[in-house]
């Protein structure tokens, strides 16, 4: 059976700031931002626009563009570590702002950045039954580090909603290998407003989760490789660990320009964005290999064609991690073609240092949404110790 993603949707908050600027006002030379870091902008959420924000918008998105009706979905599965309560389920607030059915079965995943992919495969493995038709999966998050400390230049923001089916026009997705161990490298105590990070020792375990992962399979050089993206300078060191392991160490760099380097396209401009960031990764392949084709007038089908196969590598601090393949469907450029992520993070509106301080220390700070916002849901606070949501679009 060829279950798998039917179509993917991603939604990014329409602000940003330019990290040259960041590394200015930190007194930083910027390089080690642009090149050490490997970000040049980061996405910056208004107060208006939190996880579950994100997460209808993305899967709005998704169901229009794909032609499915909020009725059919029997499973919604919310993968975040940004969660604002620990009993009610973020999905719970996404399955009433879309407007999906009351038998629908709707809950979050919490594996830090991996919750999101566990989902993935919870919603394949549910969709294989003949009983059971579309399942939504939305990743979702808000990285945040605090002013002035060393994961302020890796933030980001942003949502990956993806529809799975049995008939995907997108591609199928199947698990290769898995690595689960209990670390402390990036952990949110609940008393705390922003993540304790040790950071080198993070970077340690993310490298030792993708070498057993990746060891326990037969590595095909001619795959693209799609990795977990805190910052991209990350996964440039990912891959050379990779590239040894399948006898291509002298050559990484090569390796790394033609089989990874495009999907760290959207996350050098957007941040990390956690459980999404894998996925973001993906759209940025899928989307730039798209572009580049219909740019050379040559048949996206046929440019994909010097690739055999997607693998897909999520970690989660910890710690877990999941090694998927992916493999394209014949008809995924006319899915790829509704993404417009790119035109997307060119029209944000890019914001000072000083407006991204503000929105960063006092999210309660009044903001308008302006009509090329795009947002169609809105966050509005809080009342009667419950968070509202509206509606604020409908077409
Ligand atoms: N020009 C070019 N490069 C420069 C430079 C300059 N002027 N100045 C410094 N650099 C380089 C450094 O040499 C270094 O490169 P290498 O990694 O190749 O050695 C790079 O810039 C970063 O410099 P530092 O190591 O000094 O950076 P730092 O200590 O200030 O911060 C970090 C790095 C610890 C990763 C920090 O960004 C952080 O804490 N991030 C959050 C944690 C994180 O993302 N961990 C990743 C693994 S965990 C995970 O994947 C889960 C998750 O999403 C959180």
């Amino acid at each position: 059976m060829n279950v798998g993603i039917d179509h993917i949707a991603t939604y990014v908050p329409n602000r940003y700031l330019s990290l040259k600027e960041l590394a200015s006002a930190r007194n930083i030379d910027e390089n080690k931002f642009l090149i050490g870091i490997g970000i040049k902008e980061m996405a910056v959420p208004s107060p208006w626009e939190d996880i579950v924000v994100l997460a209808a918008n993305a899967g709005y998105r998704v169901m229009k563009e794909a032609g499915i009706s909020p009725k059919e979905i029997g499973l919604l599965i919310v993968g975040t570590e940004s969660a604002e309560d620990r009993a009610k389920p973020t999905a719970t607030h996404v399955h009433s702002l879309l407007d999906i059915s009351e038998s629908c079965r709707v809950y979050d995943i919490l594996h830090a950045c991996a919750g999101a992919s566990y989902g993935l495969l919870s919603a394949v493995d549910w969709a294989h039954s003949p009983k059971h038709k579309y399942a939504l999966v939305i990743a979702t998050d808000i990285a945040r580090y605090g002013v002035g400390t060393p994961g302020e230049p890796t933030q980001g923001a942003g949502a990956v909603a993806m529809l799975v089916s049995k008939a995907p026009r997108l591609m199928k997705i199947k698990e290769l290998s898995t690595y689960s161990k209990s670390t402390y490298d990036f952990w949110k105590p609940m008393d705390q407003k922003y993540p304790i990070v040790k950071g080198v020792y993070s970077v340690q375990c993310y490298l030792n989760a993708v070498k057993a992962c990746f060891s326990k399979v037969t590595i095909n050089k001619n795959a693209v490789f799609i990795y977990h993206t805190p910052y991209p300078k990350l996964v440039e060191k990912v891959h050379a660990e990779v590239a040894s392991l399948m006898g291509e160490a002298d050559n990484w760099r090569k390796h790394y320009a033609d089989k990874v380097f495009s999907s760290n396209i959207y996350p050098s401009r957007v941040g990390n964005t956690y459980t999404a960031s894998v996925w973001l990764s993906l759209v940025s392949f899928l989307e730039t290999c798209y572009e580049g084709a219909i740019i050379q007038g040559i048949s996206p089908i046929d440019a994909v064609k010097q690739h055999e196969g997607i693998y897909i590598f999520s970690y989660g601090s910890g710690c877990g991690a999941v090694l998927m393949q992916g493999e394209l469907m014949d008809t995924w450029p006319t899915m790829v073609r509704s993404f417009q992520v790119r035109q997307a993070l060119d029209d944000r509106r890019r914001l000072t240092v000083e407006e991204y301080e503000q929105l960063l220390e006092t999210p309660a700070l009044p903001m308008q949404i302006d009509k090329f916002d795009g947002s169609h849901f809105k966050y509005s606070g809080v009342k009667n110790e419950e968070r509202q949501y509206s509606r604020i679009s409908t077409d």
